[in-house]
């Protein structure tokens, strides 16, 4: 709840900087309601498809909220969408995509429709580039908000951008891939992007070691 509340407020401080506001006094207000977004899925995603909040939204052709089992046990949270995305306005369904059901379906041995996808921006970055700080930023709220909602077991971190923004440990996604991360509500564990796979196909082995303790994870009580 504090990290949500935490982070719609760097969302605001990110706004406002982006209309110019350098300096921003801190009001403290300790019984602030934790946010104002809504606790519906649905709700959520309607107000994700109208959201001008930062400069993607002028690139996008359709913004991608998530999609799957509204109460997964397993999330998986990569960087933002890619062209296909884009186009279709689901998480996943290129190449990296394909890669990411195989994992699932292959490693872990349960339907990519059982467990929820998501991504740390919901516009897709020009040229697929990184998010930049304010991007991410001003987008996370509403990824917390999903996680909130879905309650995940646990998280897979997809790669260095995701793990970077969920836990805001800066570490290379190598040096922290495979550890588990107690977030509290749930386990966060950091593996390689998908995307990462393909253009290096002898990390493949690395990955399922991540998945195969990812499955025994789900298992546990
Ligand atoms: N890469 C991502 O990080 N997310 C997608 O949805 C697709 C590719």
């Amino acid at each position: 709840m504090n990290r949500l509340y935490n982070a719609l407020q760097l969302k605001r401080l990110y706004q406002l900087k982006q209309l110019g506001i350098r300096y921003v006094p801190l009001v403290e207000k300790r019984n602030a309601p934790a946010t104002t977004l809504p606790n519906d899925l649905e709700a959520l995603e309607r107000i994700v498809a109208e959201c001008r909040l930062c400069a993607l939204c002028k690139t996008r052709t359709k913004t991608v909220f998530g999609e799957g089992d509204p109460n997964a046990s397993l999330m998986f949270v990569g960087e933002g969408p890619g062209a296909q995305e884009d186009m279709t306005g689901r998480p996943f369904v290129g190449r990296a995509g394909e890669l990411l059901t195989k994992m699932i379906e292959n490693a872990i041995e349960i339907p990519r429709s059982s467990v929820y996808i998501a991504n740390i921006v919901k516009c897709r970055p020009p040229n697929n580039r990184v998010p930049t700080p304010e991007e991410a930023y001003t987008c996370l709220p509403f990824l917390m908000k999903q996680i909130e909602i879905v309650s995940p077991k646990v998280v897979v971190a997809l790669g260095a951008t995701a793990y970077h923004y969920l836990t805001g440990d800066k570490s290379g996604i190598t040096k922290v891939r495979g550890e588990v991360v107690d977030m509290g509500a749930y386990k966060l564990i950091p593996t390689y992007h998908p995307s990462y796979l393909l253009r290096n196909p002898s990390a493949k082995k690395e990955v399922y070691q991540d998945l195969l303790k990812i499955k025994r994870l789900l298992c546990e009580n």
